[in-house]
């Protein structure tokens, strides 16, 4: 289910004062809550909207005081079932920037080391009387469990298993739009594995709906056993796809998530797939090397490619923090005046 969300922007709210999103966020039934699950919730009018909210937010977020009271009264959770760093730490700051107040659950000190269940869990903290649950979790299709299960909380999908990691994908389409322009027309390859790897399913389903072309590039064992249905082209010599594409994307080995031995070494996987310097040279000036972080030095990337001028690694995590502010301005504030 879709629904059509409107945010109005206060006057002084930076050059896009204006803007009136009208982002399509899935809904658990018609005319209820929003919630943001997958990027195919959005269309690409959708995508474009919240990109284009994230300029209010990014102007926001480069005040002295990078605070304004949107969400005041509000209250967010993080629901983090599985580790993160910045994930966690950029929906909690988005929160803290927008005014509302934030709570953080930690499965290692909490009732589930007790046996409490999911649902249990979720009930506790929804009793307690909030307004949105950011949850990651090990299992694909959490969020949409949680979003069945609470009233009127808006559920945001910070990664479930390897299936989907939507505002990762956004703050990636941002990223590439801020840095090229566009990303109509733009050549991205995805590199690494891409099997377990649920940015690379959200980024493919962001990244073709703005119009850009997708090529994965892994060995047979790190990709998915079936690709019917995605929209990409598929290589395993990355020395080819590299002069020819405007954006190389790496991506972890998430060996946490491999049951069987899927590479014959390390040293053999950055010979072939990583980005080392050598390999670097290759790339067109001008393009853009990114990585969703965890980074692992030296395998995927090489330690000095990571810091080149051309890396927008943390300038990928510095846009994280403005796109959830937008993502939780859309879902929570709607209609809500700014009030700067
Ligand atoms: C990723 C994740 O957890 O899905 N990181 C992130 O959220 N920025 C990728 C990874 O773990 O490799």
């Amino acid at each position: 289910m879709t629904a059509t969300v409107s945010a109005t922007a206060a006057p002084g709210v930076g050059p896009a004062a204006a803007v009136r999103p009208a982002a399509r966020l899935s809904t658990a039934k018609p005319g209820g809550r929003r919630h943001l699950l997958s990027i195919a919730d959005l269309d690409r009018e959708g995508i474009e909207e919240i990109l284009r909210l994230t300029d209010m937010f990014v102007e926001v977020s480069e005040r002295p005081i990078p605070r304004v009271p949107a969400l005041r009264g509000k209250t967010v959770v993080s629901l983090f079932f599985e580790d993160s760093t910045r994930t966690r730490l950029s929906f909690e700051m988005a929160a803290k920037r927008l005014s509302a107040d934030t709570m953080s659950f930690s499965v290692s000190t909490s009732a589930v080391k007790k046996g409490e269940s999911l649902r249990d869990t979720v009930e506790t903290i929804e009793a307690m009387g909030i307004d949105a649950i950011v949850v990651r979790h090990s299992a694909a299709g959490v969020p949409w469990q949680i979003a069945n299960w609470t009233e009127g909380a808006a559920v945001i999908n910070g990664g479930d298993g390897w299936h989907e990691h939507p505002t990762q994908a956004l703050l990636d389409c941002y990223t590439i739009r801020q840095q090229r322009g566009r990303l109509d027309g733009q050549r991205i390859a995805i590199v690494g594995d891409i099997r377990h790897s649920r940015v690379a399913r959200s980024d493919v389903l962001a990244f073709t709906a703005l119009g850009a072309s997708v090529t994965l590039v892994a060995p047979p064992t790190l990709l998915p056993p079936t690709l019917a249905g995605w929209p990409v082209e598929v290589s395993h010599r990355l020395d080819e796809v590299l002069p020819s594409c405007d954006v190389v994307y790496l991506l972890r080995l998430q060996r946490e998530r491999m049951q069987e031995a899927l590479l014959p070494s390390l040293r053999e996987y950055t010979a072939t797939y990583g980005l080392t310097r050598q390999r670097a040279r290759l790339l067109v000036p001008g393009a853009l090397i990114m990585h969703p972080g965890p980074v692992n030095r030296g395998v995927e990337i090489a330690a000095e490619v990571a810091d080149q001028p051309n890396s927008v690694i943390t300038r990928q995590v510095r846009n994280g923090v403005a796109v959830r502010m937008a993502v939780l301005y859309l879902l929570l504030g709607s209609g809500v005046d700014l009030g700067v």
